[in-house]
């Protein structure tokens, strides 16, 4: 059995309240910080763990955190990011759901440690459940003393509010996020300034994913070194993964990086293998912006060893013949899915939820749509390929924030592993057209605009 630090009790009936999760030794970090520890030497913790951003990019949080500029009497933020619509991650909304306190305890140790008096949590507008649910958590909380003036007694003030999200998936992003945050459209911003300089209302802000703030409390409780144990490399300590897609045991698994891919598919502690008794035929390893890999690649050996859950394993080979860690939304696809439609589904949200600013992203996410949509349709022609493998990288590294990067990397990874499929629908106009399941109701009312 893997180790579970964030995951360990949530089979425990009530551990939602404050009562059970303190029973189980929840709030220790918050006694052991603020009663025993300078805020650096909480950061000290925090960079000896190695941690990396659970966000998607995977910045080391201890580095991301001792960049925050301190000027005098200006205020600090943390803002959580808690938006979360990445397609196929949902293990943010599970922590938050069942424990919801290991956010807030580790809001309030990582608050400390950045010295801000004031932190948010930012919660997909959809997700009401989850907004009532942590709300609810900070209430407890503060009626505990542990949240509010002078916690536990140590002189420490805080205050958390939770937002509801803007209902855009760029409003993860976390400049969109900020501006969404001070109450305008969710439009990302051009960098630098970073936000660890200027970011909530121009004040230097930490914005952190909420399983990397909740991954602060088992750091400060036994120490940065020992969190550091688990994992291999760069990748250490254990991480969240929401599976989804045609296995036997769908769902959200805390497991400890450096974990086999293929056990993670096939063990019976984690996802049992491919439903249907099927064969497995493409990973998304890290929710929708990461590049599909085949089978063959997802469980291919790099130099003797099998390939691992760990940032580097995945992206052994570059984009050419890996992929990414990403958020940890790992979608598996049996023998039967077919890889054009799901590119033409990703590319349509991706469409859907480009903001405009630029360019590339906004007209190529377009064109990107109404060229696969044609190939799995049945009503392509060869050239198309190449014209989509063209815009595709024409979008990639030319925008302002990486949404166009994540249009752009999983119709490319479809046509370099899959080519043989987009070719297939063209020759086979009449099968693809059979085989497509009532896709036009879906479709964009709007005639292709690429001929
Ligand atoms: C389009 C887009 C959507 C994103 N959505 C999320 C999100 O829902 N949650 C999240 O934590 N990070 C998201 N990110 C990454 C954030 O910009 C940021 O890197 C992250 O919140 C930092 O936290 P971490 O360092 O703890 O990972 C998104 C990035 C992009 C470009
Ligand atoms: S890349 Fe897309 S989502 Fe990001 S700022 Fe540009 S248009 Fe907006």
């Amino acid at each position: 059995m893997g180790r579970k630090l964030l995951l360990e009790h949530i089979h425990v009936p009530g551990i939602n309240t404050l009562a059970v999760y303190r029973e189980k030794g929840g709030y220790r970090a918050v006694e052991k910080a603020l009663k025993t520890m300078s805020p650096d030497d909480v950061l000290e913790e925090v960079k000896k763990s190695g941690l990396r951003g659970r966000g998607g990019a995977g910045f080391p949080t201890g580095m991301k955190w001792s960049f925050l500029a301190k000027p005098e009497g200006v205020p600090r933020y943390l803002v959580c990011n808690g938006d979360e619509s990445e397609p196929g991650t949902f293990k943010d909304r599970f922590l938050m759901t069942h424990i919801p306190h290991a956010l807030i305890e580790g809001m309030i140790v990582s608050s400390y440690a950045l010295g801000a008096k004031t932190s948010y949590i930012y919660i997909r507008g959809e997700m009401m459940p989850q907004i009532r649910i942590i709300e609810n958590a900070i209430q407890e909380a503060k009626a505990a003393g542990l949240l509010g003036k002078n916690i536990l007694g140590s002189g420490y003030d805080l205050e958390i509010y939770v937002q509801p999200g803007g209902g855009a998936y760029i409003c993860g992003e976390e400049t969109a996020l900020l501006e969404s945050l001070e109450g305008k459209r969710g439009n990302p911003r051009i960098k630098p300034p970073f936000p660890a300089v200027a970011g909530l209302y121009g004040c230097p802000t930490v914005v952190n994913n909420v399983e990397s703030i909740a991954a602060v409390v088992p750091i400060v409780n036994d120490g940065g070194e020992e969190y550091a144990k688990i994992g291999i490399e760069r990748s250490t300590g254990t991480k969240l993964i929401s599976a989804s897609g045609n296995l036997v045991k769908p769902g959200v698994y805390e497991i400890e990086m450096g974990l086999p891919v293929e056990e993670f598919i096939y063990s019976d502690e984690y996802c049992g293998g491919i439903a249907n008794g099927k064969k497995l035929k493409a990973v998304v390893a890290g929710g929708s912006s990461v590049p599909i890999l085949p089978a063959n690649l997802i469980t291919k050996t790099i130099q003797g060893n099998p390939r691992l859950m760990t940032y580097e394993s995945l992206a052994d080979g570059g984009f050419v013949s890996g992929t990414a860690m990403g958020s940890g939304g790992f979608i598996a696809f049996d023998e039967d899915q077919c890889i054009v439609r799901n590119t033409w589904n990703y590319t349509r949200f991706y469409r859907h939820e480009s903001c405009g600013q630029c360019s590339p992203c906004r007209e190529g996410t377009g064109w990107m749509e109404k060229l696969l949509y044609r190939i799995e349709t049945g009503t392509g022609n060869l050239e198309d390929i190449d014209l989509l493998w063209d815009i595709q990288r024409r979008i990639e590294g030319n925008t302002i924030c990486p949404l166009g990067d994540a249009a752009a990397w999983p119709v490319a990874a479809a046509i370099r592993h899959f080519r043989d499929e987009f070719e297939w629908h063209i020759m086979n106009p009449q099968e693809a057209q059979t085989r497509n399941y009532g896709l036009a109701q879906y479709a964009d009312p709007l005639e292709p605009v690429v001929s």
